[in-house]
C-alpha cells in the first residue's frame, strides 16, 4: 500500500508556481509583487490585503513572525497591534528600531504568512509549506546577519523541525547559514509574562550576536 501523500496534487503545484515566482523576483520590490499577485493560497479570500513587511530591509535583524491579525489586515503592515507593540519594546531594549535611522540601528519585520487567517487561526502545514518559498527569497534578498523567528509556527516551517518553540528558543541555529534565533512570540509573552525572562535572555544573546559574539549552533 502506498503512503497519502503529504499534500495534494494542487498544493503541489501551487508550491512549485510559488517557487518559480519567488526565483524570478531579484529585489524586494519585485517579490512584493510576486506576492500580491499570487492568487493560488485561498488565505486571500478572507483577508483585506497582504501584509508583507515593515521596517529597515538594511537592517541587521530579520524578524520574522507568523501571520497578521486584525489590525495588520486593517493597517497592511506586520505587528502593529498588541503584539506588535510589545516586539518593538523587546527590540529598543537591545537598541533596535524599525524607524531607525541608520541600518545597523533598524529592524526588519515580515511573517511567515501575507494574509490573515480568518479568526486567527494557526497557519496549516500545507499553507506553510506554500508561502516558504516567498519567505525564503525574502531572506535571501535582506542579507540580514541574524534572523529572529517569533513562535513555533515560522521555527518549525524554516527550520524544518518538529521540536516545539519551548525547547528551541533561546539555541541558535542556521537557515542556509543564516544564525536563526527561535524566540517566544510576543503575544505568547503578553499572555505568559513569567516567560519574559527566558525572553530577556534571549535578546541578550542576539545582541552579543550582534557585537561580535560567535554563538554556538546546535547540530
Ligand atoms: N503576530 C504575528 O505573528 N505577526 C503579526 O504581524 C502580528 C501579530
Amino acid at each position: 500500500p502506498r503512503a497519502a501523500p503529504a499534500v495534494g496534487e494542487a498544493e503541489v503545484d501551487a508550491v512549485a508556481e510559488a517557487r518559480a515566482l519567488a526565483a524570478a523576483a531579484p529585489d524586494l520590490a519585485a517579490l512584493e509583487a510576486a506576492v500580491r499577485g499570487f492568487e493560488r493560497c485561498r488565505l486571500r479570500d478572507g483577508a483585506r490585503q497582504a501584509v508583507f513587511a515593515d521596517g529597515r530591509a538594511d537592517a541587521p535583524v530579520m524578524v520574522v513572525g507568523e501571520a497578521p491579525g486584525r489590525d495588520e489586515d486593517r493597517e497592511g503592515r506586520p505587528f502593529v497591534g498588541r503584539a506588535g507593540v510589545l516586539l518593538d519594546k523587546m527590540m529598543a531594549a537591545i537598541g533596535l528600531d524599525r524607524r531607525a535611522r541608520t541600518a545597523e540601528d533598524g529592524v526588519y519585520v515580515t511573517n511567515l504568512v501575507y494574509w490573515r487567517p480568518v479568526g486567527n487561526r494557526t497557519p496549516s502545514d500545507d499553507e506553510a509549506s506554500m508561502l516558504l518559498p516567498f519567505l525564503e527569497r525574502h531572506i535571501e534578498l535582506a542579507a540580514p546577519r541574524a534572523l529572529l523567528l517569533a513562535g513555533g509556527v515560522p521555527a518549525k516551517a524554516l527550520l524544518r523541525t518538529s521540536v516545539g518553540i519551548t525547547r528551541l528558543r533561546g539555541t541558535w541555529r542556521r537557515w542556509n547559514g543564516v544564525p536563526c534565533l527561535p524566540v517566544f512570540h510576543p503575544a505568547y509573552l503578553l499572555r505568559n509574562g513569567e516567560k519574559k525572562r527566558e525572553a530577556w535572555r534571549d535578546l541578550l544573546a542576539l545582541r552579543a550576536m550582534l557585537d561580535g559574539d560567535a554563538p554556538t549552533f546546535e547540530e
